[in-house]
């Protein structure tokens, strides 16, 4: 996607320096873009648990490139085989809810089984970066028939569509998993408005949603993490689409804490709720709700809310470069320091909840037979 006039993916590696990986760090936006360059699958790993990389198709992607690093790093060592090993079992143990980091390690140590050379694994992880980014694309094609559907039926007003954290290009490789439709929809002159949650505790939808949306011209609009249901009462709602970290062979989805209320209130109000991920989403192994290992974070997350202090006016944003500007970010507590909180970072929607599944592969019902049958 553009920023500006330059054409970007959440990830790369060039040619120019091939023993690197280039990531946007989300930790800055949106009052900076950061370009972090990684070294080796130790700071790969730092920068998925640091949440300088998130989102469950990047984080798989950044995984992939942890492992080419590993690989770099031990070559000239005799057993580089069990160090890579070593590495990748770490790299796996940064984040346990999104299963495409497992599934993406497991498929860059497949790779060295097989053919134990820098090449093919650069290859390899950069053939990765460009599946998942054609993944998003396709999730997108599939998804634009539902948001035309709408448009037809309100005889070509807007369509308003509600999402939930961050599903889009920066948490994918390229065009994002639930606000791909969104961008070709857009970009084929259909008018869409989107609702973004703020998304608390990291507020990856006022920080990263929204800077996306705006920066592609989307028209979009922030509310708190509280107010969907209020909208769906109000008719406001055409459409809710979120991505997803794991999603059980039943169709049951875990996607960012929060998601499961927004599908309570769309079921009360009839409004469709879809959950748009890659079939490498899919953990097929799991067929119950309980079955997914829901990540617990930091209570400091809850008690601190981070943020630009509302003082700094617009010459002095307008005249510090961006790095210092990402620098006068401040953390507040939001309640007393000594508060008991707890932070579950995901929650789990059940498949009865959801209208349906968008994957690269197609749209299907969330059960069992209808996932067998897309994926077959
Ligand atoms: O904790 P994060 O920021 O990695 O969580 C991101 C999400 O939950 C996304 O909604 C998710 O990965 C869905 S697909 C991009």
């Amino acid at each position: 996607m553009k920023v500006g006039d330059t054409e970007y993916r959440s990830i790369w590696n060039d040619d120019e320096d091939p023993r690197s990986v280039h990531v946007i760090d989300q930790r800055a936006l949106p009052f900076s873009l950061e370009v972090m360059t990684l070294r080796s699958a130790g700071e790969v790993c730092d920068a998925i648990s640091g949440m300088a990389v998130r989102g469950a198709p990047l984080i798989g992607a950044a995984a992939a490139w942890g492992v080419f690093l590993s690989f770099l790093e031990h070559s000239p060592e005799s057993d580089v085989y069990s160090a890579v090993m070593n590495d990748a079992a770490r790299l796996k143990a940064t984040r346990p809810t999104a299963v495409n980091l497992a599934w993406a390690v497991d498929y860059m140590t497949d790779v060295l089984n097989k053919n134990a050379d820098a090449e093919v694994m650069k290859r390899s992880a950069r053939a990765l970066c460009d599946m998942e980014a054609e993944r998003s694309r396709s999730i997108g094609v599939h998804g634009l028939s539902l948001i035309e559907e709408i448009m037809r039926k309100k005889g070509g007003g807007v369509v308003n569509i509600l999402t939930h954290c961050n599903a889009g290009w920066l948490a994918c490789v390229d065009y994002g998993t639930a606000l791909a439709p969104v961008y070709l929809a857009h970009d084929q002159g259909i008018r869409v408005h989107v609702w973004i949650d703020e998304t608390r505790p990291r507020n990856q939808g006022s920080r990263l949603t929204a800077w996306e949306l705006t920066n592609h011209g989307v028209p979009c609009t922030l509310v708190t993490d509280n107010a969907g249901g209020h909208l769906m009462q109000q008719g406001l709602v055409d459409i809710a689409i979120v991505g997803c970290d794991r999603a059980t062979a039943s169709g049951d989805v875990a996607n960012k804490i929060g998601t499961y209320l927004k599908a309570l209130a769309a079921y009360d109000n009839g409004v469709p709720f879809y959950s748009a991920f890659p079939v490498s989403t899919f953990d097929m192994s799991i067929d119950s709700p309980g079955q997914i290992e829901i990540e617990e974070r930091d209570a400091d997350e809850v008690r601190v809310i981070a943020g630009m202090p509302k003082n700094i006016n617009e010459t002095q944003a307008k005249n510090a470069n961006p790095s210092s500007l990402y620098e006068e970010e401040q953390q507040v507590y939001i309640c007393h320091p000594d508060m008991d909180a707890v932070n579950y970072g995901f929650d789990v929607t059940p498949a009865r909840l959801i209208t349906g599944l968008i994957t690269d592969r197609g749209i299907c019902g969330a059960d069992k037979k209808s996932i067998l049958k897309l994926l077959s």
